[in-house]
């Protein structure tokens, strides 16, 4: 393979891509097929979900920023659509109170006109041994990380099926779903093995819709979530992890963007694990 011109390129969203000419034709970097698709992600505001946004929007895709912080939700649409010709929309939903994951998904809808692509990202984590645990926290927990992601599953698969339209769902779930936590996770390691049970069954569900249904395992990531952990404890995590370092959430956020796209329209009802070797099955 002959590749020439290697230094030509084109700026998209804000990052030079590289122009290629491979045997005199022009070579172009994968195409995902998720230009003019609509996605709704869940806790796009920051960490994960957040590059989630931005990496849909420079494939093409339109995107619905949410969380509880308006502001943040409303400055990333605009960003992402002055900088990658997108439509985008920052709406804020505060999924903990009941009733928020149904208006969402609504005012989504109203936003795009249709959704082909649900990222069910939005996920707490919080700190304590099960001795001392409150039934409030493994509640929320439970509710936020497993209820919130069946709601929005269950209006999308129907709002996909009512317009015979195929689609994508896609489940953050965890390692710690496959592993059990360590530090004082139990109840989250619970919400995420609920969803990655669900996301099979799911799968399997509504596969002859033309709707598939798949999951991403992050190990541990630099986000909002994990930045008092690794503050206290980085090298304990590092030595956790084959590769040794903790991933940047792009590097997790790509293995979504991939199970989103029409390159994975034959996987349905696994789990991408990407955990820097942290979780190998
Ligand atoms: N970080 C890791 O190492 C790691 C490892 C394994 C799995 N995960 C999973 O990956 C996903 C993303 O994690 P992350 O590290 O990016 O988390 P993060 O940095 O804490 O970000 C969480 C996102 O969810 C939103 N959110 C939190 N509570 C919400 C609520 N009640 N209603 C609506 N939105 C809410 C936040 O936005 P607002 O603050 O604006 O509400 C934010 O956009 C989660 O499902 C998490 O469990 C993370």
């Amino acid at each position: 393979m002959i590749l020439t011109a290697p230094l030509a390129g084109f700026f998209i969203c804000g990052r030079f891509l590289q122009k290629k000419t491979v045997r005199g034709k022009e070579w172009k970097s994968m195409d995902y097929g998720l230009k003019g698709k609509n996605v709704l992600i869940t806790g796009s505001t920051k960490g994960l979900g957040k590059a989630i946004a931005r990496i849909m929007a420079e494939e093409g895709a339109n995107v619905i920023v949410s969380g509880r912080n308006e502001q943040e939700a409303v400055k990333l649409a605009e960003e992402i659509r002055d900088s990658c010709q997108v439509r985008a929309a920052g709406i804020r939903a505060d999924l903990m109170a009941r009733g928020a994951a149904d208006q969402l998904f609504d005012q989504a809808v109203d936003a795009l006109g249709s959704l082909d692509i649900l990222v069910n990202n939005a996920g707490i984590w919080p700190t304590a041994y099960v001795k001392d645990m409150e039934e409030k926290a493994f509640e929320d927990t439970i509710y936020l990380n497993l209820e919130v992601p069946y709601i929005l599953s269950r209006r999308m698969v129907n709002h996909l099926i009512g317009q015979d339209r195929k689609g994508k769902i896609i489940q953050i779930v965890s390692q710690a779903a496959f592993h059990g936590s360590t530090t004082g996770h139990a109840h989250y390691a619970a919400s995420k093995a609920g969803l990655v049970t669900f996301m099979v069954s799911l799968a399997r569900e509504v596969a002859s819709y033309g709707i598939n249904v798949n999951g991403v395992a992050p190990g541990m990531m630099e986000t909002p979530m994990t930045e008092a952990a690794l503050t206290a404890k980085k090298d304990y995590y590092n030595s956790r992890i084959p590769i040794g370092r903790v991933a940047k959430p792009e590097e997790v956020a790509y293995a979504a963007v991939f199970l989103a796209s029409n390159k994975a329209d034959y996987l349905t009802g696994i789990t991408i694990d990407a955990t820097g070797g942290m979780l190998m099955r």
